[in-house]
């Protein structure tokens, strides 16, 4: 992607989220200056943990039919590595028709929550044993508690305020009917090892730097 897209993709998420009254923590809104400006020791945690914004396009160069934007406010690690909390929190923008493609996660629990304005609309399969969508047996899955059991591959559709809770080694695709605010309360999150696509895709793009950064992504960090 190039970094011009990544700039307006984060100013127009900016305006949106304040149209839907949700505030993100103050660094969220810092420039590149000031992260560079600032100790690494005060951000530890916020950088190691990846917290903040990460815009992807699986690298296909096909961003608002396959991408998504998702902002990490916080993430934990288990206690060897200092920070001893076991949860996580994200809130991502998903537009009309934008896709999330099919993955699982062998460790991270989440549910996965429509925060409001369109439908969010959910394709679920259990994974087989090869790690392949298993196209024969049903998914069972709790929207707000309530157990529901879905054929494989069916679409659930949660409204405003629904949220449902997907197991390990469900391999989910999700997308907006209309353009809607998602959030995600999860065990810890560790995209580099924990995201099992069902394509051979990469989690994070290759950015050419078309001009200065507007908000840094996690990906970002590593030059801090
Ligand atoms: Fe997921």
């Amino acid at each position: 992607m190039k970094r011009s897209e990544i700039n307006k993709i984060i100013r127009d998420a900016e305006l949106y989220l304040e149209e839907m009254n949700f505030y993100l923590p103050e660094w969220a809104y810092w420039s590149w200056e000031t992260w560079k400006s600032k100790d690494k020791k005060e951000l530890h945690e916020v950088l190691t943990k990846e917290m903040g914004w990460d815009v992807t396009d699986f690298g296909l160069n096909d961003f608002y039919n396959k991408g998504m934007l998702l902002f990490t406010i916080r993430n934990g690690s288990t206690p060897e590595s200092g920070y001893a909390k076991p949860y996580c929190e994200k809130i991502i923008i998903l537009e009309n028709e934008q896709k999330c493609l099919y993955h699982f996660h062998w460790d991270k629990l989440e549910d996965i929550i429509n925060r409001g304005k369109g439908i969010l609309k959910l394709q679920l399969f259990n994974a087989t044993a090869e790690e392949e969508l298993d196209k024969d047996n049903p998914v069972i899955v709790y929207v707000d508690g309530i157990r529901k059991e879905l054929p494989a591959g069916g679409i659930l559709a949660l409204n405003p305020g629904q949220s449902v809770t997907l197991p390990q080694r469900n391999y989910h695709s999700f997308w907006g009917d209309g353009k809607v605010l998602v959030g995600e309360v999860s065990k810890i999150n560790d995209d580099h090892t924990d995201n099992r696509f069902l394509e051979a895709i990469p989690r994070f793009p290759e950015i050419v730097e078309d001009e200065p950064i507007y908000r840094p992504l996690i990906s970002d960090y590593k030059s801090l």
